[in-house]
């Protein structure tokens, strides 16, 4: 709908709409489902010579007669005014998403503890908005017990069980199968990009960290995608157009996915991001497109390497972040374990429609 039908309405902007487009959004019992609201009607039922042969104005409703089946629709002045009831998911490109730098956002953006989260449902809101706004949001003071992170992921929607299991540690293992499970740093990377339909969510729970080192990092994928675009458009088409392979296998399982490292939704937003040199295959394009996919490849991860991208914290035993895989990185600098001081997290994915679902449930519950 257009902001200029919501801002100033009038019968006249509407009914300049075509016949078909009212008589598909009928929603008489015979046209809909009353229970369900679901459509009976396809669109190849109505006639291609379908018009609107009478008008009649009933101060804030209209009803409309079709020819040539003579049918009769009810339009409400209300339903035109009152779009969608949230935002909230509605479109996951940049658009509607809050690009930030580390210094755009204060200490405490996105911080709360487990129990008021719980307990205060504006502070769920905010936090969960928030979420769908900047991309992340960090809990504190959650119980240190093993499979808090499953409970922290179903307070908004459902676990995304994969082939790791419902959730997944990471600490250091005595034969890795994966970087993460060794003391080393991790550059800024999104999770499991061989996974189609990639995981849209991700949450890291700290069981324990008594280690040097080993802290976090988040980067905003779609402000760094942005200042590319603004400062090396050529190179932004690059990875927008270059399908890039992502792989991980075990002896049970081989998954593979192929997407550019920045993705475009049909308007040509920025809609989402991946990148993980861990499980990036090799590239096989010709000479020239190979050197300027590096060049943009690189350039990019400058980018997302910037100080001033990356927010930084600790998460200290009790914190769990949860954050939008589709458009946040995560990194951790490197650390050592010691006889004293051990570090361990346990993950979990999920997604985002179940986040989106929650805010709107809550916000016709309880307001705004
Ligand atoms: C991961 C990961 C970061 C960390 O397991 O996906 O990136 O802080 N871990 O250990
Ligand atoms: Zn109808
Ligand atoms: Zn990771």
């Amino acid at each position: 709908m257009s902001s200029t039908l919501r801002d100033g309405f009038r019968w006249s902007e509407v009914l300049a709409y075509p016949a078909v487009w009212f008589r598909d959004n009928c929603s008489c019992d015979d046209c809909r489902d009353p229970r369900s609201q679901q459509k009976y009607l396809r669109v190849t039922d109505l006639s291609p010579e379908l018009s609107i042969s009478n008008v009649e104005e009933f101060g804030d409703k209209i009803v409309l007669t079709f020819l040539p089946d003579g049918h009769r629709s009810v339009f409400e002045r209300s339903w035109f005014l009152s779009a969608s009831c949230s935002t909230v998911g509605v479109g996951r490109s940049e658009q509607n998403k809050v690009l930030w730098s580390a210094s755009d956002l204060e200490p405490t953006t996105q911080h709360s503890t487990w129990s008021t989260y719980c307990s205060d449902v504006a502070t769920r809101l905010r936090m969960l908005r928030g979420i769908d706004q900047l991309g992340f949001a960090i809990l504190h003071d959650t119980p240190t017990d093993e499979l808090t992170v499953l409970r922290v992921a179903r307070s908004f929607g459902f676990v995304r069980e994969t082939n790791y299991g419902e959730y997944f540690d990471v600490r250091v293992e005595a034969n890795p199968s994966n970087l993460a499970f060794t003391g080393a740093a991790i550059s800024p990377h999104t999770d499991n990009p061989y996974r189609d339909p990639v995981p849209t969510m991700q949450l890291l729970h700290c069981l324990g960290n008594q280690v040097m080192g080993g802290e976090s990092g988040l980067v905003d994928g779609f402000h760094a995608a942005a200042i590319l675009r603004e400062n090396h458009p050529r190179l932004f088409d690059v990875l927008t157009r270059t399908p890039v392979t992502f792989a991980w296998s075990d002896q049970n399982n081989v998954l593979i996915a192929e997407r550019p490292m920045i993705e475009l939704d049909s308007l040509g937003r920025i809609c989402a991001v991946r990148f993980n040199n861990r499980s990036m295959q090799t590239m096989w394009l010709d000479a020239t497109r190979l050197r300027d996919f590096y060049e943009a490849y690189r350039c990019f991860a400058d980018i997302l390497e910037r100080p001033d991208l990356m927010v930084r914290f600790r998460l200290e035993a009790g914190d769990c972040v949860i954050f939008d895989n589709t458009r946040l990185l995560h990194a951790r600098t490197a650390f050592v374990e010691s006889s004293s001081g051990r570090r361990h997290l346990q993950g979990c994915y999920a997604d985002l429609d179940g986040l989106s679902s929650t805010v709107t449930v809550l916000e016709r519950e309880f307001g705004r």
